[in-house]
């Protein structure tokens, strides 16, 4: 049997979300049997989404809304996978200055549309910006937030390897 492909999209301004993308990547290739793929928001095409058999995506909240250019990736993805991917496993991770919330209401409600399933709760990460300078610096995310991000890379790959989902 084919492994399996654990598909990690996300998107990133000021760095936040790459880092918690990367630590989702780190945690899920600790499972053998399943192939990570992490790729950008802008890079990735519907047949990256058909190839894949579960989704880790992973946004900056801006505006009250995930990221322009991860909602760029779902305009153009949604269609063209549509009643194609139904079933399938995801989860999500936002990078918030302080709220998140909205973002992954969003999300969620994308991955609805899709028929595709939750099998973890939005796992929001607030990196505490508030100022103008605060918010457009690079950010870095504590050693604790990356191993949560970690292990639920982990728990996604570890679960599509036994077949929970
Ligand atoms: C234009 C803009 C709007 C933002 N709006 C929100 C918001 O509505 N809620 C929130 O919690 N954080 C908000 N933030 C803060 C970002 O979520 C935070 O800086 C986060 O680290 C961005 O992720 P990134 O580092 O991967 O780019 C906003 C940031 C920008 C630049």
């Amino acid at each position: 049997m084919d492994p399996k492909i654990l598909l990690i999209v996300y998107h990133s301004m000021t760095g936040g979300a790459r880092q918690m993308a990367e630590a989702a990547t780190q945690g899920a290739r600790s499972e053998a049997s399943v192939t990570t793929r992490l790729l950008t928001a802008i890079e990735t095409q519907p047949d990256d989404l058909l190839a894949a058999d579960g989704y880790l995506f992973v946004t900056p909240e801006n505006l009250a809304a995930i990221a322009g250019l991860m909602k760029d990736f779902f305009d153009r993805c949604y269609y063209p996978v549509l009643g194609r991917i139904e079933g399938r496993p995801y989860a999500a991770m936002i990078c918030a200055g302080s709220d998140g919330s909205n973002a992954a209401r969003q999300l969620a409600r994308i991955a609805t549309g899709w028929r595709l399933r939750a099998v973890a709760e939005p796992l929001i990460v607030c990196t505490h910006a508030q100022t103008p300078e605060e918010i457009l610096r690079e950010k870095r995310i504590c050693t604790e937030d990356l191993q949560r991000c970690e292990a639920q890379g982990a728990a996604l790959a570890a679960g599509m390897s036994l077949g929970v989902y």
